[in-house]
């Protein structure tokens, strides 16, 4: 492992907001008329909605039609049946949909991100086929995502996609590491690290652990594509010390164990995603995390 890798992983442990486990918000905000976000991590609250916030309740509802009509979506045989119910009004086939209707079954809006509830690092926000149903059997999502002065997205693998990420504003710092077997000088896995800025994009392959972190003390903003319409996100500290006490402590192979309510502890200070982190970065961005 390299020593980034350490650096990173650590200060995801301690960046200390107080939830134990990344989360999985469904929200909806609404800018000019409906709209729909399935909001996963991030955080900060510098990020404010500058809309109407409906009920959750509203929220709720919206979220759940969206559901519902990708779940209608993926029963149909073919693609022309398929864009026939999505795109014409009550799926008749007689007349096409218009205005905002239309606007709401083609178009996404990622101004709708939010962050995560205390998420530090800014917010990122999945089109995928739950909120997005046009995207049903189509093998393509996208999330855009703002990273605060020193955000980071954390180390994380999408188990069903390749991810090709661009920066569109701002720097980006990111690392992946490939699965077993990859070994450079021996070691037996090696982080492949890059430094982008705006209008330079990377790959992530699919089921490598990789991370974007924010060394600036200014936003950064990227746009990732992944190749599947439901790449699902795995956190890896947050999913790894979820794991019972005694596994964890056999992976790490401390020479010493650590005890079953410190690893409770060590769970509980685990930072919602978008965190904070990198002690250097902190300091010079003046950030307090706690
Ligand atoms: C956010 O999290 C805090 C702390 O866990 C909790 O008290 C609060 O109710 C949450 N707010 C929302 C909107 O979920
Ligand atoms: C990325 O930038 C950081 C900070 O300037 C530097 O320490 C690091 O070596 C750079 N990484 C690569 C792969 O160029």
């Amino acid at each position: 492992m390299s020593s980034f890798v350490v650096k990173i992983f650590l200060a995801a442990l301690a960046a200390g907001a107080a939830q134990a486990l990344p989360q999985m918000s469904m929200s909806t905000v609404t800018t000019s008329a409906v709209a729909r976000t399935t909001s996963f991590s991030v955080a900060s609250s510098v990020m404010a909605a500058t809309s109407t916030v409906p009920s959750a309740a509203d929220a709720a509802a919206k979220a759940a039609a969206l559901k519902q009509l990708a779940s209608d979506l993926i029963k149909e045989p073919t693609s022309v049946d398929r864009f026939t119910k999505l795109l014409t009004t009550g799926g008749d086939g007689k007349t096409l949909l218009s205005g905002q209707d239309l606007k709401d079954r083609v178009v996404f809006d990622f101004n709708n991100a939010k962050p995560a509830n205390g998420s530090l690092g800014g917010k990122i926000l999945l089109a995928n086929v739950d909120n997005f149903p046009i995207l049903t059997d189509l093998s393509i999502s996208t999330a855009v995502a703002t990273l605060g002065p020193c955000g980071i997205n954390t180390p994380h693998i999408h188990p069903r996609a390749t991810e090709f990420l661009t920066v569109v504003k701002g720097q980006i710092q990111s690392g992946f590491i490939l699965e077993n077997g990859f070994a450079v000088n021996n070691q037996v896995v090696s982080q492949v690290s890059t430094n982008l800025t705006a209008l330079q994009g990377t790959v992530f392959p699919m089921g490598s652990i990789h991370f974007q972190f924010n060394p600036t003390c200014e936003d950064a903003i990227f746009v990732a594509t992944l190749n599947s319409d439901d790449p699902g996100t795995s956190q890896i500290a947050q999913n790894f010390f979820a794991l019972n006490g005694e596994i964890v402590d056999a992976a790490l192979g401390f020479p010493f164990t650590i005890a079953g309510e410190d690893i409770n502890k060590f769970r509980a200070q685990l930072p919602v995603n978008l965190a904070v982190g990198v002690d250097q970065c902190l300091k010079t961005c003046k950030i307090q995390t706690k």
